[in-house]
């Protein structure tokens, strides 16, 4: 069957993935390949670009990420987007090898061809979002939805608050 993706230059930024035929909701369009390496290993090294924010690095579980520089496929050319077309699933392996785990990138909509593939990112940081990291992972998706942002919200404050004082009784009922 002839493939209906292709690699070509993108508008939100550098190479691309773009359907080249009408695409159905729900297809599995390709494996995200690469090399596991462990996060500690990957931490140390210098697979992504801290000052650019570029990576073709995926987290693929607690243990592992796919680091795509080494034995990657296309699926790295995919860029992120704030209105994704598309999504990356998670297949768990039956073992206990968490490197067996593999990444897919599927359809979440009709896909006409000539639009590029896109899915979020998904990209949460522990830190503070500061306007360094802020301008490092800034969005360039160009969708009326764009947040401006790759980084994904912070958990909502009231959210962590009603968590805090659920904690909080919880204690008090113990102590009681
Ligand atoms: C997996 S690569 C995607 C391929 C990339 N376009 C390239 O040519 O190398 C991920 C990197 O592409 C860039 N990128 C992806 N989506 C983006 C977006 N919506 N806005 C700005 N930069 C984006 C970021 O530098 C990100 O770290
Ligand atoms: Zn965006």
């Amino acid at each position: 069957m002839p493939r209906k993706i292709a690699t070509r230059r993108s508008t939100i930024h550098g190479n691309g993935m773009f359907a080249v035929a009408s695409i159905e909701k729900g297809e599995r369009l390709i494996e995200y390949k690469g090399r596991r390496r462990t996060h500690a290993e990957v931490d140390e090294g210098d697979s992504g670009d801290v000052d650019s924010g570029h990576t073709f690095l995926f987290t693929l579980n607690d243990e592992y990420v796919i680091d795509a520089n080494f034995d990657g496929n296309s699926a790295r050319w995919i860029n992120h987007s704030c209105a994704p077309n598309c999504e990356a699933v998670l297949e768990e392996d039956d073992g206990d090898d968490r490197r067996k785990d593999r990444v897919f990138i599927e359809a979440i909509r009709d896909i006409a061809p000539g639009e590029e593939l896109s899915y979020n990112y998904g990209i949460r940081l522990e830190e503070k979002h500061t306007k360094e990291l802020k301008k490092i992972w800034e969005c360039r998706c160009g969708s009326p939805d764009c947040t401006g942002t790759m980084l994904q919200p912070k958990k909502d404050k009231s959210e962590k608050k009603k968590k805090k004082d659920k904690k909080k009784k919880k204690g008090k009922g113990k102590k009681d």
